[in-house]
């Protein structure tokens, strides 16, 4: 019994000897961390206080429908790795339902920021709300949306659609002369419930609404793919033939698929259909050198630079004016001619 109490003793005191002993280490260590390190000894830890965090963006791009839409992904990933912010990319493939998974993801991330191509500007008020409720705040980009709330986006970055119809009705009111027999258009239109489909669409009409023989022959969806545009275009050309005067394609893409649709016919687009179109890609800049198209309203997707400065100016504190518009021209075949060779898209 005495033996077994010695026993204890000892096995209790070296215990003590072995915490007595371990405590200056620890306590060494916990100093150490703190201590400032010395320049150039060892490599500073990310977020370190001498190296803020690197701006995170959560971008919601709504898809890659169109030649104008992969030149804007790549403008925003490009311009994200000149500004050093950290963006998460994800591509909603045209729904809206997958930007919603997206956004609710980046609220999950703790994004810094996020920004969002919308698809269409419907039915976005709720999911909004649940990113303010989160404190990030909301660049719009490129599409808007449609809300009551202004106060649940920053700040909108992008081309003025329905300026962009204008100048395509004003071009068509110069191009064909007045006419005692009805001049027959028809049209291309995007993805329905689009910013750029109403806003095209609308300043369109709202300038050749004053021309009695300017008639619209038909009025389509075409989502901005060419290959849609073809089908479209192959429809409107059974049904009407040589009444068609004019194409007004809500983007190049779609006008590209028009023109192979017009070739197929046996008619020549640019001569006996004009065209107009919308974007300024390389690809329609060549058309309208070739005479096949006859007017390119710019639509610039190098949106980028724009978007990072806005991102950067929201993490310092500063406030944005609530619209960013991007300055944009028209293309005609004289002017195409200076532009292709640098076009990047
Ligand atoms: O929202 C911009 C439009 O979307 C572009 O005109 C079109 O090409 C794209 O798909």
């Amino acid at each position: 019994m005495k033996n077994r109490f010695n026993l204890v003793t000892v096995l209790f005191l070296c215990l003590i000897g072995v915490l007595t002993a371990c405590e200056p280490a620890a306590q060494q260590m916990v100093s150490q961390a703190n201590e400032p390190k010395e320049a150039g000894l060892q490599p500073l830890a990310e977020g370190s206080p001498n190296e803020p965090m690197p701006i995170v963006l959560g971008f919601s791009q709504l898809g890659t429908e169109s030649t104008w839409r992969l030149a804007n992904t790549r403008s925003i990933q490009d311009a994200a790795n000149e500004a050093g912010i950290t963006l998460l990319y994800e591509n909603a493939e045209q729904s809206q339902e997958k930007q919603f998974e997206a956004i609710r993801s980046f609220i999950k991330q703790k994004v810094d920021v996020i920004a969002i191509a919308p698809v269409i500007e419907q039915g976005w008020e709720s999911i909004l709300l649940e990113v303010k409720q989160a404190g990030i705040p909301v660049i719009i980009v490129d599409r808007m949306v449609e809300m009551s709330d202004s106060s649940l986006y920053v700040t909108f970055i992008g081309s003025d659609f329905y300026e962009e119809g204008r100048k395509a009705g004003k071009y068509v009111k110069d191009k064909l002369t007045e006419s005692s027999k009805p001049l027959g258009i028809v049209e291309l239109k995007g993805t329905e419930g689009s910013t750029p489909s109403i806003g095209r669409g609308n300043g369109f009409r709202e300038v050749i609404q004053a021309r009695k023989d300017l008639v619209m022959l038909e009025s389509a969806y075409a989502d901005f793919t060419p290959r849609q545009g073809k089908e479209v275009m192959k429809k409107y050309l059974q049904a009407h033939g040589g009444d068609i005067r004019l194409v007004f394609s809500h983007n190049d893409d779609m006008a590209i698929g028009a023109i192979d649709a017009i070739e197929e016919y046996g008619l020549e687009p640019g001569k006996d259909i004009i065209m107009v179109s919308v974007d300024g890609t390389r690809q329609a800049l060549e058309k309208l050198i070739e005479g096949k198209l006859n007017l390119v309203v710019e639509c610039s997707p190098l949106l980028g630079p724009n978007l990072m400065q806005a991102v950067k100016e929201i993490m310092e504190g500063r406030s944005l004016p609530k619209r960013i518009v991007t300055p944009e021209t028209v293309f005609t075949e004289v002017t195409a001619v200076d532009e292709v060779e640098n076009r990047p898209y």
